[in-house]
């Protein structure tokens, strides 16, 4: 193999930067004039142990942050490379061929597909309509204003950030003591959680995704390794464990995503008592317990036993509009151990401390600011306007003569069209009314069938949405 020059290694990892000849000039000249590059193959340095090409320490603060954000990422198991390569000339067509195989379990992974084919379609749509107004109901992000005393508070601890008393930098990984604190005694008062038991993290999605993996079939369009348990009207949404094979993790969502339904605390009972009894792990998402009305637990610790069973994960996005700001917490009580006796909880910490190093010290400030008792107050009234657009959207589709799930307990409303396909309901509905929804198929092969729709907008368009579905799409 013809070895690459430093110049065309550089082309390949700098496209949107080195990409004209004025470019590729300034840096060979920064390249020779600075002494930018070193060879750092000895190995001694634990932090790029499979570099050859790596920046000079002391040259980092000449150049600016999107130079530095595209050169020093060490992934790269390249020959070594000398200042002499990069300033003779190459002879053309040579590319660097990198000798580093991809991870297989990514090769496992399907594309992202949802909400990605939802957006061509409404592309599409619009193409078609130019002028149509689409009203989105489809993605389950919060739409109205944090509540200023939430906005205030973290604005003010910003402004400390600024003075040489308030300034603050690395915290603890965990989250902050006071923070873990408020939840364990607001979100988990009488339910013997401890806050050293409660780690923040920077929304729910991280901590679930660091629990599932699998590998995607075509065939079947499910991942492999995982039992899917249908969750439908017929068993009250919750799944009927005979003749399903035992698994290490149970994942579990309640209020769910998307059918709306908040298991019953009978449910949550014998959800606990199969994990007891075959010893599986229980990772229960509470992210939208906040929506629940009536007695529905809000928490899987309600249950008797489940801290020797259950990871319950949860977030502040939903509950406080925190989509953007982004904070959320994972609690791993003392009692839960592998089969050896082994803490989980130990285990999570040094994951924790190795791969985070805590959440925003600022969106730490806001989440203690939504557990003080005004703040409680003000979330409350926040989630009662998505509360009011699911009740809407309820009503509007069952007037319809449409069977509706959800919608009481959860932003979620989860609408059933017997005998239709999801996707072809989606897109009469986007055809007679412009309202983006969630073909229920996209969730699993249980929601065929169905569609979701959000109560994450604006009051005036989910009326607007009420409207034209009523006006266009008709009684079934
Ligand atoms: C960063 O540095 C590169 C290379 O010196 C230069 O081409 C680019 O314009 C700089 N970008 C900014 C935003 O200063
Ligand atoms: C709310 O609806 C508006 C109008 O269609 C849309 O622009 C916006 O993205 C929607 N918000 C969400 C969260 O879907
Ligand atoms: C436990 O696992 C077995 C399969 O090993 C399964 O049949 C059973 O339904 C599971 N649940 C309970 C409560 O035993």
């Amino acid at each position: 193999m013809t070895l690459p020059t430093l110049h065309h290694l550089l082309l390949l990892l700098l496209p949107p930067l080195i990409n004209t000849r004025a470019n590729i000039e300034t840096f060979q000249a920064l390249l020779s004039s600075k002494q930018l590059f070193t060879d750092l193959d000895d190995d001694d340095d634990p932090f790029h142990p499979w570099s050859s090409v790596c920046l000079c320490q002391s040259d980092i603060t000449q150049l600016n942050s999107s130079f530095l954000a595209l050169t020093c990422f060490p992934f790269v198991k390249c020959e070594s490379y000398s200042l002499a390569h990069s300033s003779s000339s190459s002879p053309s067509g040579t590319v660097c061929q990198l000798r580093v195989s991809r991870n297989a379990n990514m090769e496992k992974l399907q594309n992202g597909y949802l909400f990605p084919e939802i957006a061509m379609r409404q592309i599409v749509h619009m193409e078609k309509y130019p002028n149509a107004k689409i009203i989105s109901l489809g993605i389950g992000d919060t739409t109205e204003p944090l509540p200023l005393l939430i906005a205030s508070a973290m604005s003010k601890y910003s402004h400390q950030l600024s003075t040489k008393e308030g300034y603050q930098g690395y915290g603890a990984e965990q989250g902050n003591k006071e923070l873990r604190n408020a939840i364990a005694a607001t979100i988990y008062k009488d339910m013997g959680i401890k806050d050293t038991e409660v780690f923040i993290s920077d929304g729910a999605q991280c901590d679930i995704s660091r629990i599932q993996t699998g590998e995607y079939m075509r065939h079947s369009g499910k991942y492999g390794g995982i039992e899917y348990m249908k969750c439908g009207p017929e068993n009250m949404f919750f799944p009927d464990f005979t003749g399903v094979l035992r698994t290490d993790i149970i994942f579990f969502c309640s209020p769910n995503n998307p059918t709306g339904h908040a298991a019953s605390r009978e449910q949550l009972e014998q959800l606990v008592e199969v994990a007891t009894k075959n010893g599986s792990i229980i990772v229960y998402d509470s992210a939208y317990s906040d929506y629940i009305s009536d007695d529905s637990p809000t928490s899987i610790y309600e249950i008797p036993g489940a801290k020797e069973v259950a990871i319950e994960i949860s977030s502040f996005s939903k509950l406080a509009g925190f989509t953007g700001v982004r904070l959320g917490w994972t609690v791993v009580p003392h009692e839960l151990s592998y089969s050896n006796g082994f803490p989980v909880h130990k285990d999570f910490d040094r994951i924790i401390c190795t791969c985070f190093n805590g959440a925003s010290n600022i969106a730490q400030r806001g989440g203690l600011a939504c557990l003080s008792n005004e703040g409680r107050e003000a979330t409350k009234n926040l989630i009662g306007v998505y509360k009011e657009n699911a009740r809407v959207l309820t009503d509007t589709f069952a007037s319809m003569g449409l069977e509706v799930y959800g919608g009481t307990n959860s932003p979620y409303v989860w609408v059933y069209f017997p005998g239709r396909k999801s996707w072809d309901v989606f897109t009469e509905i986007l055809e007679k009314t412009h309202i983006i929804t969630v073909p229920g198929t996209g969730f699993g092969p249980g929601g065929e069938g169905f569609i979701r729709v959000s109560s994450f907008n604006s009051t005036e368009y989910v009326r607007e949405a009420c409207h034209r579905l009523k006006n266009f799409l008709g009684r079934y």
